[in-house]
């Protein structure tokens, strides 16, 4: 049995006051959250605020995202390290937010990866296809290219401190949402290319789907076999359809 994991990707909003009333609001509901991983990532500044907030609580912390680099002469990066100093456990990687429009590719979200690891944060792996992809047939060998190459540089193993996201991104802030049927059988493809190299971590490995995840449509796609949480931006802004889609998952 995989262990739910529902991760809140605040992406570039927040402000100090907002932010405590927002994390207080979920506090408030997670005592009755069993059995499943919750986490929020604001953006880097608030990391800290966020973890001193939640700290003794059930509830994670991560950044969305950080550098290849460990230290030097890189104006305006954040180390792994760095992230993982403050007070977070995870980092979001390869969100395609960040593949389109910074430049990044497979072989720099792989590295990144490597970093994370390195620092002990769990990574979570962002893959999927635009629409275009999606109606050009591409789906698949998208998501396999994307995959392949942290398989590549980090070796399967590095799979069971891994958090994979799958997130359609035409499903991203559209309110589109894959159908349930349309993202199981994308996490089963995932999973079986996991198996290609270790059947063991291809079933132990959480998969979640990312892309206008809410507490209304939540349930059914966390029904799915292979779906084991979700990656939620618009919804984790509120308490209530945050805590929503938790209970969804518990
Ligand atoms: O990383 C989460 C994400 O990209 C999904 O965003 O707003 O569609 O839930 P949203």
């Amino acid at each position: 049995m995989r262990k739910p994991i529902v991760v809140g990707n605040w992406k570039l909003n927040g402000a100090l006051a907002d932010n405590e009333s927002l994390v207080l609001g979920m506090l408030d509901g997670m005592p009755q959250l069993e059995g499943i991983d919750v986490a929020v990532c604001p953006p880097f500044v608030f990391v800290p605020q966020v973890a001193r907030l939640a700290d003794s609580t059930a509830l994670g912390v991560g950044a969305q995202n950080c550098s290849e680099h460990d230290n030097g002469a890189f104006t305006g990066e954040v180390a792994a390290s760095m992230v993982a100093d403050v007070g977070a456990r995870y980092v979001i990687l390869g969100h395609s937010e960040r593949r389109a429009m910074y430049g990044e590719t497979d072989e720099i979200v792989s590295a990144k990866v490597k970093a994370a690891l390195a620092a002990g944060l769990t990574p979570i792996l962002c893959v999927g296809e635009t629409l275009e992809e999606r109606e050009a047939d591409e789906t698949e060998a998208v998501v396999r290219r994307q995959l392949a190459a942290v398989i590549s540089g980090n070796g399967i193993q590095a799979f069971d401190r891994i958090v994979i996201a799958y997130e359609p991104v035409w499903a991203i802030g559209t309110g589109r949402t894959a159908s349930p049927e349309q993202a199981q059988d994308v996490h089963a493809f995932i999973r079986g290319q996991l198996a290609d190299h270790d059947a063991g971590i291809a079933q132990s490995v959480r998969i979640q789907y990312g892309g206008s995840m809410k507490p209304g449509n939540a349930a059914d796609l966390l029904a799915q076999p292979d779906i084991d949480g979700g990656l939620i931006g618009g919804a984790s802004l509120k308490a209530e359809d945050f805590l929503g889609i938790c209970r969804a998952a518990a």
